[in-house]
């Protein structure tokens, strides 16, 4: 197999251990990581907010070492308190769903299943992202993959992540245009408003690339 599309030997290969997760995004995910630091090269680390117990920062991890890219570090932040309230910008027709203390999972349940999966930790950064400062934030970032499911959480980690992407850097925002949670795409479009970026729908995702600077 060439160098690139070494992502694609990973999805099956490895369980995707939680439902939040699937094979589909998981190879749009993973397609858009290589596609930055392997075909551009491009500086910084790897970001994920939500991470929850590791389904996806798995194979984030697994892909920086398929490739010997532990040059760069994977980030991730979560709560480990599952969602945070609701606002009215995450109203939807799915009515209750989606509460306050649901996805929560533990840290340590993180670190066991890195751990039991023989990779390298993540830098771990429990809280929410509103509180987040500065200095747990790495300078640049190549990829980020925000997953935080409603309006304040994308807009908060759109925040931090969008200024610190590298030029031609890129990041994917899970659960776009989904009629469940409408307060991603809101979040996104906001954001955004004005700003000459394309935004790319594939299973779910947005796929955002920086080519502005
Ligand atoms: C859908 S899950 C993420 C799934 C994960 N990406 C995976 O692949 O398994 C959403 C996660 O985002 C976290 N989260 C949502 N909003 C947050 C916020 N504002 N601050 C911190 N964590 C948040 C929740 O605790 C939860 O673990």
């Amino acid at each position: 197999m060439s160098k690139a599309n070494l992502y694609l030997s990973l999805v099956g290969r490895y369980p995707i251990i939680t439902d939040q997760m699937t094979a589909k995004r998981l190879l749009v995910i993973l397609r858009e990581m290589e596609r930055v630091i392997v075909d551009r090269d491009i500086e910084g680390e790897i970001v994920e907010f939500g991470c929850y117990s590791g389904t996806t920062s798995l194979f984030m991890e697994r892909l920086l070492q398929a490739h010997n890219s532990n040059n760069k570090l994977l980030y991730v932040y979560d709560s480990f308190e599952g969602l945070p309230d609701k606002s009215i910008k995450d109203a939807s027709v799915a009515g209750t769903a989606f509460k306050a203390g649901e996805l929560k999972a533990t840290k340590r349940q993180l670190i066991k299943n890195f751990k039991q999966a023989g990779l390298r930790l993540p830098v771990i950064h429990k809280g929410w992202f509103s509180d987040l400062k500065e200095s747990d934030m790495p300078s640049t970032i190549a990829f980020g993959l925000l997953d935080g499911d409603f309006y304040d959480s994308i807009m908060d980690s759109l925040k931090l992540v969008w200024p610190r992407l590298a030029p031609n850097g890129s990041i994917v925002v899970d659960d776009y245009d989904k009629s469940n949670l409408p307060g991603v795409t809101r979040a996104l479009n906001d954001f955004f408003k004005n700003q000459n970026v394309r935004i790319r729908h594939e299973h779910d995702l947005a796929i955002i690339r920086n080519n502005l600077r």
